[in-house]
């Protein structure tokens, strides 16, 4: 029989069947995630019946996202995020044995040219905020130290903004950097208290969820990537216990293993806090990502 022969009519009952038979011929991964999101497409729009007028709105949104994105503003990762889809790619990809440090996602503001820092730097380019001393470890599941391991960490200023949303207010790279850990397994850095903060709803996403009445609050916290050789990569958030609002984080994002005290402290008599973080890494386990 001729392959034209066996093409299915498009109509309603079978338009999904209809795209995924022309992929019939290949065994393709991208072609099977493919047919099967556009099933879900389909059924969607079967089950709200858009007018083309609703659909267009939809395009338009769509449209509105892309070109809100750029390598400053990630409108489309802050998409993912904020529907829960980031999450649970790393729930179902990172689940860890207990005792290993959880990952959280990475959120829009991470920046992967973020310079390298001596141990002991501050990374407060402005000065403006309460100082904060944070100190840590990075060891394996059974305590031991890791050394050399790399961590990069970013975070909100006192008023809540990271770097790359204030590019004329703030120095660039202001409250980021990257730090190696020394032979014990060890690092410290300075740096100032961040505020909880609105995740931004100047854009596209932001603004439909907001319209929509999503609570779009995030709790105060620090965000650290942590790499070594032979190790899964931690991608992680620790929380400041004291925040009000860590039960309402607009991500989910908040575990108890993440949440830590900022202490008050005094350092180069300077009133300030201190907070103590453990990072405990997985060895890297065949089929997973890294
Ligand atoms: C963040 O914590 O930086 C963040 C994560 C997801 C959406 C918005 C902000
Ligand atoms: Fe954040």
């Amino acid at each position: 029989m001729s392959r034209a022969a066996d093409l299915i009519t498009f109509n309603e009952t079978t338009s999904a069947e209809a795209f995924a038979s022309r992929f019939d011929a290949t065994d393709d991964a991208t072609a099977r995630l493919l047919s099967a999101v556009v099933g879900h497409v389909h059924e969607l729009i079967k089950e709200f019946r858009p007018t083309q007028e609703q659909w267009r709105k939809v395009i338009d949104f769509l449209t509105e996202v892309g070109h809100a994105s750029d390598e400053r503003r990630q409108e489309w990762v802050l998409f993912s995020d904020l529907v829960g889809a980031s999450a649970l790619v790393e729930e179902i990809n990172s689940r860890r044995p207990s005792g290993a440090t959880p990952n959280t996602i990475r959120g829009p503001f991470f920046r992967a040219d973020t310079p390298e820092r001596a141990l002991g730097s501050s990374i407060s380019l402005d000065g403006i905020g309460e100082p904060l001393l944070v100190e840590g470890r990075v060891e394996d599941l059974d305590g031991l130290p890791i050394p050399t391991a790399e961590i990069v960490t970013w975070q909100a200023n006192a008023e809540g903004y990271y770097e790359n949303q204030q590019p004329d207010l703030q120095p660039e790279f202001n409250l980021r950097g990257t730090f190696r850990t020394d032979q014990n397994g060890r690092f410290h850095y300075r740096t100032v208290r961040p505020s909880g903060y609105g995740v931004p709803d100047d854009g596209p996403v932001g603004r439909l969820l907001a319209q929509a009445g999503y609570p779009l609050h995030r709790p105060a916290h620090l965000h650290f990537v942590v790499r070594a050789p032979g190790f899964e990569t931690i991608t992680t958030h620790i929380y400041d216990a004291s925040d009000p609002k860590l039960g309402e984080d607009a991500l989910f994002g908040v575990r108890k293993e993440l949440v830590r005290p900022f202490e008050s402290s005094v350092a180069d008599d300077q009133p300030g806090s201190k907070v103590s973080v453990t990072f405990v890494m997985v060895r890297a386990r065949p089929g997973r990502s890294k």
